[in-house]
């Protein structure tokens, strides 16, 4: 049973999707493949329009020139007109002619977009699809992460950053609507897009296609930096966590009081870790550079560098972060991480080790 205090929580951090949904505006593109898709998608609106307001027209015409006046005879037929070339021509090849410009201009834009292969300097990502998380790998830089992807801002038509999508489940789509267009996310196969960030700035994309119970909290956003600061973001990244457990010795007491104050210090941060490796915690989620290792769930090593949890269902703050190890099935129901059911020591001590994790 959800408590009345989970549920307010849930609505603020539904409204909070809400407003951030309207800044995914896709008529406002900020890359280059979004807005020669929102050119396309503004001439078909266009071409479109103008013929739903000629019939339209034609039809109230008809309606009103046409209506039965008074005193008509009602079994008197109105003369009767057979065929005639000229329109018969007409709304043929006019058809015909917009049918053509619409896939031609569609055709060269899409050809356009996917046909463009990566200049040098280009980042390569590979985002994987789980239910319900995005998993996203930096082969050249050996960095692991989840949800939050950085990438560097590209000079416009520059493709400063080219993806390949893959699902390690179900079929999902990868949707940033000022970024680009929606690419499907298909298992067993690799589709491809790119993006080139006009301006540094949070860019908010959500999953396209659904995919189960927690499809709508398949969230993710795109940090877009200047070189200078991504180059920062990937030194943090590419940092391994420090295996501390190793102070406790295998009696399992530390022996603090010969160490002095420090060893106080580290006596309660290795304690928090061991804590973390000795419960299920670690048959899932990986913190590199210690002895978690399981590659189920997303990468936690500098899980504190990103500001949400759950695949943006909720912000990542200490309250936050407690709840959802304490009980992720009341913030993210269906999701795939159990309650661990763990006491209130082992949930402080968790908690505790994970916000080291900067
Ligand atoms: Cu993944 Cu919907």
């Amino acid at each position: 049973m959800i408590s009345p205090a989970t549920l307010c929580m849930l609505l603020q951090a539904q409204t909070a999707k809400l407003r951030e949904f309207r800044i995914a505006d896709m008529f406002k593109p900020l890359a280059s493949p979004a807005q020669s898709e929102k050119e396309v998608a503004m001439l078909t609106f266009a071409i479109t329009g103008v013929i739903f307001v000629v019939v339209a027209s034609l039809i109230c015409y008809a309606i009103f020139r046409f209506r039965r006046k008074p005193g008509e005879d009602v079994h008197q037929e109105p003369a009767q007109v057979y065929g005639s070339n000229q329109i018969e021509v007409a709304w043929t090849v006019i058809p015909i002619l917009i049918v053509f410009i619409l896939v031609g201009v569609s055709a060269r834009v899409i050809a356009g977009v996917q046909n463009a292969s990566p200049p040098k300097n280009t980042l390569h990502l590979t985002v994987i699809g789980h239910q319900w998380w995005w998993e996203v790998v930096y082969p050249d830089y050996g960095i692991r992460t989840a949800n939050e992807i950085h990438v560097p801002v590209g000079a416009e038509g520059k493709m400063a950053t080219y993806l390949q999508l893959q699902s390690a489940d179900v079929i999902h789509s990868f949707w940033l609507p000022q970024l680009a267009g929606k690419t499907d996310v298909i298992p067993n196969r690799t589709n491809y897009m790119w993006i080139d960030p006009h301006r540094p700035g949070v860019y908010f994309g959500n999953c396209a296609e659904y995919c189960g119970t927690q499809h709508a909290n398949m969230l993710l956003r795109v940090v877009a930096q200047e070189p200078a600061d991504f180059k920062q973001w990937t030194l943090n990244q590419q940092r391994k966590q420090p295996q501390i457990t190793a102070a406790i010795p295998a009696g399992g007491q530390l022996q603090t009081a010969s160490l002095g104050n420090g060893a106080n210090q580290l006596s309660s941060a290795a304690r928090n870790q061991a804590a973390f490796e000795s419960l299920s915690c670690v048959n899932c989620h990986t913190v590199q550079g210690t002895a978690a290792n399981g590659k189920f769930g997303p990468d936690l090593t500098h899980l504190m560098s990103r500001s949400t949890i759950g695949s943006n269902a909720i912000d990542l703050t200490h309250d936050n972060l407690r709840k959802w190890v304490d009980s992720p099935q009341d913030l993210k129901p269906g999701c795939l991480m159990p309650s661990l059911k763990l006491t209130n020591r082992e949930l402080d001590q968790v908690v505790a080790y994970l916000e080291t994790l900067q």
